[in-house]
């Protein structure tokens, strides 16, 4: 009797050191060090560089790295001409997924796969994914892209070439944690996705154009892109209850609550959580705090038992928002920062590949015969 890990729940199928999450308790550790002294006390960059390397850096590596990615920022001028001729109204994941593709095509090193070389190019691309995902909001919106600074951190420079204007220190700080807190997340779908491409010794580009069409899916990172369009659907705090209780008793999903590993709070959304309130209490309780305050109260009693609580979606929406960022851009932003773990996974695979084939039960039809067409009901 063959038994079925339905959605590949409870397989393993490599070792890694980097991401180590207990969903019962609500861990995520990233190198042995807990999400919340990352978030505390780390950067985006430092914990990218980390990731890739296994290692915490000397500060040497990390202005090193820093640098590297600082000068990689710009994108070349054909990806920028391709950007600007996107139909208008496309989704920037499928925006972001086709000019990583065609970076691909303008990088003379994309078919290389030694360990060096997937290295230098996940530094591009880290660096260069920012660069794209700006310059599709811009072009979208009918703007002019912002080339990029170097004078400005990852998160800080990403939040200019959105708007133009230079973001202020606190601005750049929860950006640059909201990165943190999605860098990487153990052997999730896209990751997974990433290292299924690069277990067949496929270019880096592929993998993470697989992974970015991975991720965008509802059930991944569309999910707090959902939130937001529930948020607003819901439109007022004293509508929430009901709005929720309805759902719940129809069994219908709500967005941004229910992981496949964590069965208590997400320990990301405790962080975000602190500090959509922090801005709730220093600017007023908006509208969608209010509603994700009313939601998580009624998810913790009636779902709580079954471990259904908040995910890093539930709050990261409204950070985002309070930064002015439009929902579309949730989920190219959670690449932005994912990019990070699929990069470092990859190479962490590669360095003892073997390629992925699992299995399927077959249930089809035995003994059969062909029939021609014209005999064919
Ligand atoms: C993430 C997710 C796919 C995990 O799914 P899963 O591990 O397969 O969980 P299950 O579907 O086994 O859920 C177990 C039970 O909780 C319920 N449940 C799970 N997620 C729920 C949600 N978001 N809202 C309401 N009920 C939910 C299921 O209906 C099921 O109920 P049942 O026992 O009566 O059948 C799921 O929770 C979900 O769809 N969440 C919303 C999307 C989201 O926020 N994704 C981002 C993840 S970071």
């Amino acid at each position: 009797m063959t038994t079925i890990a339905k959605g590949l729940e409870g397989v393993v199928f490599t070792e890694s050191k980097l991401t180590f999450i207990n969903g019962t308790e609500g861990v995520l550790t990233h190198l042995g060090i807990p999400i919340q002294e990352w978030a505390e006390k780390s950067t985006f960059e430092e914990l990218s560089l980390a990731l890739l390397d296994g290692e915490l850096p000397t500060a040497e590596e990390l202005a090193k790295f820093d640098a590297a990615l600082k000068a990689n920022r710009a994108i070349p001028d054909q990806l920028a001409q391709l950007i600007r001729d996107m139909p208008k109204g496309v989704h920037p994941m499928q925006a972001l997924r086709t000019a990583v593709s065609y970076l691909g095509l303008l990088d003379p090193q994309a078919e290389e796969i030694t360990p060096e070389a997937r290295r230098t190019i996940s530094v591009r691309m880290i660096a260069q994914f920012s660069t794209i995902i700006a310059a599709v909001n811009r072009t979208q919106e009918g703007q002019d892209i912002v080339a990029p600074r170097t004078d400005l951190t990852h998160a800080g420079n990403f939040l200019y070439m959105l708007s133009g204007k230079e973001p202020t220190a606190e601005q750049s700080r929860l950006f640059d944690i909201a990165l943190v807190l999605h860098a990487d997340h153990g052997m999730n779908a896209s990751t997974f996705t990433a290292i299924a491409t690069s277990s067949t010794l496929s270019d880096m580009y592929s993998c993470m154009t697989s992974a970015i069409g991975a991720l965008k899916g509802p059930l991944h990172g569309g999910a707090n892109e959902a939130v937001m369009d529930m948020l607003d659907e819901i439109g007022r705090p004293e509508k929430a209850e009901a709005y929720i209780i309805q759902k719940l008793d129809h069994k219908e999903k709500i967005m941004g609550v229910g992981h496949r590993v964590y069965k208590n709070f997400d320990p990301r959304s405790r962080v975000l959580r602190d500090y959509a309130e922090h801005v709730a209490n220093k600017e007023g309780k908006s509208n969608y705090y209010q509603i994700l305050e009313t939601i998580e109260k009624i998810i913790v009693d009636r779902m709580g038992a079954k471990g259904i609580y908040p995910n890093v979606d539930f709050y990261s929406g409204t950070v985002y928002s309070d930064l002015g960022i439009k929902k579309e851009y949730f989920t190219p932003i959670f690449a932005l920062a994912r990019i990070s773990g699929w990069c470092a996974s990859v190479i962490e695979y590669s360095q003892n590949n073997r390629l992925l084939r699992p299995d399927a039960e077959y249930t089809g039809q035995t003994d059969q015969h062909y029939t021609d067409l014209k005999d064919r009901k």
